[in-house]
């Protein structure tokens, strides 16, 4: 990814993170990894919450009794999350650009939500290489990203950079997908679960997808 993407991206998140200086009884969890209470029951080592910003995820999970890695690139979403969730196994502040820092077959699951559709087609096929790595073979990943259906929250919005890319007035990237750009990007691995639905965590009703791969 260009540079200036890259820094406008931390720029822009540092700044949301900054503003919403919650503590963790503020902190709304959704059920969206209901469906998968299986897979996350039966993980032995911590889950990873990858671009974990305020931490939505990993309440959930530590509400279910697991234990968590958490990571992002904004130290003060890590700041935050060790203030909130002082019984959280590790955080590491990096970027996702720069490979995943844990080394090979690290996790049985890692969960991504919003956070793996803000890059370029070269730069996600990467994300994904090192997410094959750092799972153990068979494990999974579940995830949410924006569909090309998400109106309210800036689909069709924006110079298009790339096809379903766009750049926002911030100078940041914002991918949306329709059912076969990820099928396209997971081609290599085994697709168990993937639905459009509707979240209302957030103000305006978000339209997104929910996927589970199994690598
Ligand atoms: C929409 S928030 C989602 C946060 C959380 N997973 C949730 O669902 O509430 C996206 C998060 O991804 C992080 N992120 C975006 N690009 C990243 C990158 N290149 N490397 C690491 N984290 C990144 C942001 O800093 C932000 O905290």
């Amino acid at each position: 990814m260009e540079k200036d993407y890259r820094e406008k991206s931390l720029q822009y998140w540092e700044g949301v993170h900054e503003e919403q200086d919650y503590d963790r009884a503020s902190i709304r969890v959704d059920d969206w990894l209901e469906p998968f209470d299986e897979i996350i029951m039966g993980a032995e080592q911590p889950i990873l919450d990858l671009g974990c910003g305020g931490g939505n995820d990993t309440l959930y999970l530590l509400k279910k009794g697991k234990k968590v890695v958490a990571c992002d690139q904004s130290e003060r979403a890590i700041r935050r999350m060790r203030k909130n969730f002082p019984e959280i196994t590790e955080t590491k502040c990096f970027n996702m650009l720069d490979g995943l820092a844990f080394p090979e077959d690290s996790f049985e699951v890692v969960i991504a939500d919003l956070s793996l559709h803000y890059f370029t087609e070269k730069d996600t096929a990467f994300i994904i290489s090192e997410l094959q790595r750092i799972l153990i073979p068979g494990g999974h990943l579940l995830l949410r990203v924006n569909s090309v259906n998400d109106v309210n929250h800036g689909a069709g919005q924006g110079k298009e950079v790339e096809p379903h890319l766009y750049e926002s007035e911030a100078g940041t990237l914002k991918r949306f997908f329709n059912e076969s750009d990820i099928r396209k990007f997971f081609k290599e691995y085994k697709i168990d679960y993937l639905k459009e639905e509707t979240m209302s965590r957030y103000k305006l009703e978000k339209k997104l997808f929910c996927v589970c791969v199994r690598f």
